[in-house]
C-alpha cells in the first residue's frame, strides 16, 4: 500500500481515504466479504490519526460499504456494489417521481405493453385493425408523390400550406369555413390538447368536460396544473358552469361526434344550445372532431360550423380514419391562437413529418381519402353487427348497450359492478385485452369500451366468450 493522504488537497482526510477506499472496491481489489485492515493498521500506512480512520470507517458503514462483523473485524459489505451503483447514479425514482407530468394509469401502461404482443385479443383497442388500414392505397400515393426539395426541409411553422389549403375545401363538407392561416397542422390530435394546455390556459385554470371522459386516460391538461372538472349537460348547463367557474380561465372539451367511449351523438339542438350557452359565459370550447367521418349515417354538423365568434378551437386527425402512425393532425382556430399554438409546436418539434403532410395531401385531394372512407364505414358496419349479434345472444342477461352509430366503440354496462383492475389482469392471463371504464372515469366498475375496429371476427367471438366466462365465474 503505497497511497498516502495528500496534505494540501481540497478535500479533507477522511473524505480522502473514504474515496480510496470505494476506490479499491469499486476496482475489484477488496472484493465483497474482504476482511480490511485494522484502523491501526491504516492510521499507521497513512500516517494518519487512528480517529479519523475510524470516522471514514464508520461513513463507509453508514453508507453500506462496509460492515462489522462481532470480534472479527469489518468487512466489504454483500450490498458494497449496489452502494458504489447507487453512487454513480442520480436517483432517478425520485426525479421521475417528482416532475411534472403524470404517469399514466397502471393498467393503460399495461395494455400499452400487452397490445405489442401477437397472440393477445384486443377487445378494446381505439385503432383500425391492420386490415383495415389501406395500406396498398398508401404505397402507391408514395409513388406518385414528387417532392419538391423545399417540401422536405423544415416545414413553415404552421405545417403545409399544401395541405392547409387541401383542408380548408375539405372542410367546407363539414360546414366549416376557414383559411390556411387558420390552421395548424399537428402531429396527432393529442398534440393538439397538449398545445393548448400548455399554450393557452394559466395554472388553476379549468377544464370543463363530460363523464366518462376521453381526458381521464391521457393527462395534457392534467399535467399542466388544470382543473378538471366533470359535468353532465342537462338544463342546468348555465348555472352550474356559471357557478363553477367564476372569475377563473376555463374552456370545454367535448366529443359530441362518436364521444370516445361511449359512442353517443349530440343533436343539432344540443349542439347549439351548448354552443350558445359557453358563448354567453365567455368559455371557449375545445371540438374533438376525430371519428366524425365514421359515423354510418351522415353526421350533424360540427359545432364549429355556427361558430362565428372564433369561440370553438376545431381538432381533427386521420388517426382513426387513414393510419395513426402518419401522426397527422390539425386544429381550426382564431388567428392569435393558431400563431401560439404554432410557435410552441416549433419550440417542441420543428413542424410534424413532411413525408405523412403529403400523404395526407395527396390522399384527400385525389378523392382516394373518401372513397376509402365509404369502404371503411360499410366494413366497420359489418363489425359492429357482428359484435351487437353475439351481445344480444350471450350477453343481454348481464348487460345493456346501445346500437352503435358508427366510429369504434360499444359502450357495454354490465348490471354488476364486475369491470374492476382483477378482471382486467385475469383477462390479460387468458390473452383477453380489454378497455375498462374505469380509465375514463375513476369510479366506473359497470362498463367496458368494446371496440370492434381491431380484432378479427374469430378474435372478436373468443374474446368476447372469455370476457362471458369470467364474469360469470
Ligand atoms: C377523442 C380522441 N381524441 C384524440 C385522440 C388522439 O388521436 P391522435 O392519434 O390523432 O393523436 C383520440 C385517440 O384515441 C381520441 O379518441
Amino acid at each position: 500500500m503505497d497511497w498516502k493522504p495528500n496534505r494540501h488537497s481540497h478535500l479533507t482526510i477522511q473524505e480522502q481515504i473514504v474515496d480510496w477506499i470505494k476506490s479499491r472496491i469499486e476496482q475489484g481489489d477488496w472484493s465483497v466479504g474482504t476482511k480490511i485492515p485494522t484502523q491501526r493498521q491504516l492510521a499507521m500506512e497513512f500516517n494518519v490519526n487512528r480517529s479519523t480512520v475510524q470516522l471514514a470507517i464508520d461513513e463507509l458503514k453508514a453508507d453500506g460499504f462496509l460492515e462489522s462483523k462481532m470480534g472479527s473485524g469489518v468487512y466489504v459489505a454483500n450490498n458494497s456494489w449496489n452502494a458504489l451503483l447507487n453512487r454513480s447514479q442520480p436517483n432517478w425514482q425520485q426525479h421521475i417521481e417528482s416532475s411534472i407530468h403524470k404517469p399514466n394509469y397502471h393498467t393503460i401502461q399495461l395494455i400499452n405493453e400487452y397490445e405489442q404482443m401477437d397472440q393477445i385479443i384486443r377487445l378494446g383497442t381505439g385503432e383500425l385493425s391492420p386490415e383495415l388500414l389501406p395500406t396498398k392505397q398508401i404505397e402507391q400515393s408514395l409513388k406518385k408523390i414528387s417532392l419538391d426539395s423545399k417540401e422536405i426541409g423544415y416545414s413553415s411553422p404552421q405545417g403545409s400550406g399544401k395541405l392547409r389549403r387541401i383542408l380548408c375545401n375539405y372542410l367546407k363538407k363539414r360546414g366549416i369555413q376557414t383559411n390556411p392561416e387558420n390552421i395548424l397542422i399537428v402531429s396527432g390530435a393529442l398534440q393538439a390538447l397538449q398545445l393548448i394546455a400548455v399554450g393557452l390556459l394559466e395554472e388553476g385554470s379549468i377544464v370543463f368536460q363530460e363523464l366518462p371522459s376521453y381526458l381521464n386516460s391521457v393527462h395534457p391538461f392534467q399535467s399542466s396544473g388544470m382543473q378538471m372538472i366533470s359535468i353532465s349537460r342537462d338544463k342546468h348547463l348555465a348555472d352550474t358552469l356559471r357557478t363553477l367557474k367564476r372569475n377563473r380561465q376555463s374552456l370545454f372539451y367535448c366529443v359530441p361526434t362518436l364521444h370516445n367511449p361511449t359512442g353517443y351523438n349530440w343533436s343539432i339542438e344540443e349542439r347549439k344550445y351548448f354552443y350558445n350557452v359557453c358563448k354567453e359565459l365567455n368559455i371557449p370550447i375545445i371540438e374533438d372532431d376525430v371519428y366524425h367521418e365514421l359515423l354510418f349515417e351522415s353526421p350533424p354538423p360540427a359545432i364549429k360550423s355556427f361558430d362565428i365568434s372564433g369561440q370553438v378551437l376545431y381538432i381533427g386527425s386521420v388517426s382513426k380514419t387513414l393510419s395513426p402512425g402518419l401522426r397527422i393532425g390539425w386544429v381550426v382556430a382564431p388567428t392569435p391562437v393558431i400563431r401560439r399554438l404554432a410557435d410552441i409546436k416549433m419550440q417542441t418539434d420543428y413542424g410534424s413529418s413532411a413525408f405523412s403532410q403529403e400523404i395526407v395531401a395527396h390522399g384527400i385531394s385525389s378523392g382516394l381519402y373518401e372513397k376509402h372512407l365509404i369502404k371503411l364505414r360499410k366494413q366497420l358496419k359489418t363489425r359492429a353487427s357482428f359484435v351487437e349479434e353475439i351481445l344480444e345472444q350471450r350477453f343481454k342477461k348481464i348487460a345493456t348497450w346501445k346500437k352503435s352509430e358508427g366510429g369504434f366503440y360499444i359502450w357495454l354496462r354490465f348490471h354488476k359492478p364486475v369491470v374492476n383492475k382483477a378482471l382486467f389482469l385475469k383477462l390479460i392471463k387468458k390473452n383477453v385485452l380489454i378497455n375498462p371504464g374505469y380509465i375514463y372515469e375513476t369510479r366506473d366498475l359497470h362498463h367496458i369500451r368494446l371496440s370492434y375496429a381491431y380484432a378479427s371476427f374469430e378474435e372478436l367471438n373468443e374474446g368476447l366468450n372469455i370476457l362471458l366466462e369470467l364474469i360469470q365465474q
